[in-house]
């Protein structure tokens, strides 16, 4: 599987006030998902993969890789879910606490849940839904030498009203920070990864609900600036998803599948073409098909009289037969076939069939969850 970040950098914070105290990580995998239904209408949304792989498990790799060992996971109704995917941490190198959130109560409720966790240390809290493609190391390394109360990452963005955005000074310096702002103030947006020291608790108790009834960790760091404490920001270049929504999705998994490299572990008869970056993990078969990478087709998956295109991940134990698909996510156990047109942009979840029938008369005939969304020719 794909290591988006594998640079591992010790970390402690010998700033002087705060001395050589290991950063603590703390991810936030809570919340209700609504934009990904119905995938995530009983499925955590930060299981959702990108190139077949948990978008959470990117998070822990990229804090693990960052030095950060000691991870808590604040978790809302889908516990249970990210508790059995992640375990105990060891496949990750770190050591991992779950801490239940009553509801999903914002963000910075999501810190004050962790109080406990967390103690004094400095803590790095990742978004689980956040996708970053280079990591978090330096970021890590700067918070960590410096006396920084928070710091936080920006990203430029075409439009910033479904996020958190900064004003800044002309020297650069945060002076104010919004919540998804109804008028267009800043193309600047808050990236889901924050660095804190333990001035934040100081902040946390004093914050009323939202407007979306939600105490905001956005109104939690304008609470430290108006405090006086120094509020660190990096406007950053690397690509950022926040994967909320299917488009998004899709994004992550183009930016993954764009550097996975080749590597063909389950069979692939004669009459079959695998061209460029594909991996084909072992147990797949692909029989008389084309794939055209990036790509990756998960273990124990059948392609047969298949095309798959670049930038599409197939889950494991698939059976595609007599179809085309690109530029899309399957995830596990699903079924297509004989479709007679290319399915395309699509995010496909676990156990769906969707297939060509005979029956008269001709029709297409759906059974849909709720939310589900369906483009027709
Ligand atoms: O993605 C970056 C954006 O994330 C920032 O620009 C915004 O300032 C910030 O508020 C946040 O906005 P979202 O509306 O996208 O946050 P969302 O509700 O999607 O929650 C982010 C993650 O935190 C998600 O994995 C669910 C989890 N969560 C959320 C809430 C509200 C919790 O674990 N507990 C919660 O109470």
């Amino acid at each position: 599987m794909t290591d988006v970040q594998t640079e591992i950098a010790p970390v402690t914070r010998p700033n002087g006030k705060e001395p050589t105290r290991e950063l603590k990580g703390l991810v936030l995998s809570g919340g209700k998902g609504s934009r990904l239904r119905p995938l995530t209408a009983t499925g955590a949304k930060q299981l959702v993969p990108v190139a077949n792989k948990p978008v959470l498990f990117y998070a822990l790799e990229q804090l693990v890789a960052a030095g950060i060992r000691e991870i808590a996971i604040v978790t809302g109704d889908t516990g249970a879910q990210v508790e059995a995917a992640v375990g105990d941490g060891s496949a990750f190198g770190a050591e991992i606490t779950y801490i239940q959130q009553t509801a999903p109560l914002g963000l910075a409720h999501g810190v004050m849940t962790a109080r406990e966790f967390l103690g004094d240390s400095p803590f790095c809290m990742f978004l689980g839904d956040n996708f970053l493609k280079q990591g978090i190391a330096q970021h890590a390394r700067r918070f960590m030498t410096g006396n920084a109360a928070g710091q936080i990452l920006l990203k430029r963005v075409d439009d910033a009203s479904a996020f958190g955005v900064a004003v800044l000074d002309d020297q650069g310096r945060v002076l104010r920070l919004v919540e998804k702002p109804k008028e267009p103030i800043s193309d600047m947006a808050i990236v889901g990864v924050y660095f804190f020291g333990p001035e934040i608790h100081q902040i946390t108790p004093t914050l009323k609900p939202s407007g979306r009834g939600e105490l905001e960790i956005t109104e939690a760091i304008q609470g430290l600036i108006d405090a006086g404490f120094v509020v660190e920001s990096s406007v950053i270049g690397d690509e950022w998803v926040d994967t909320g929504k299917k488009d998004d999705m899709l994004e992550a998994n183009r930016v993954v599948l764009a550097m996975i490299g080749r590597r063909v572990d389950g069979e692939v008869d004669a009459l079959s073409q695998i061209v460029g970056e594909v991996i084909i993990e072992p147990g797949a078969t692909v029989i008389e098909s084309t794939i055209r990478g990036p790509a990756i087709i998960g273990a124990g998956t059948t392609l047969r009289n298949a095309y798959v295109g670049p930038f599409t991940a197939i889950g494991e134990r698939c059976a595609l037969t007599d179809c085309e698909i690109e530029h899309s996510i399957v995830l596990s156990d699903s079924a297509i076939s004989g479709i007679g047109v290319r399915i395309a942009d699509s995010l496909i979840g676990k156990e769906v069939v969707v297939e060509r029938s005979a029956q008269r008369p001709q029709a297409v005939r759906l059974m849909l969850g709720d939310h589900a969304h369906v483009g027709l020719i």
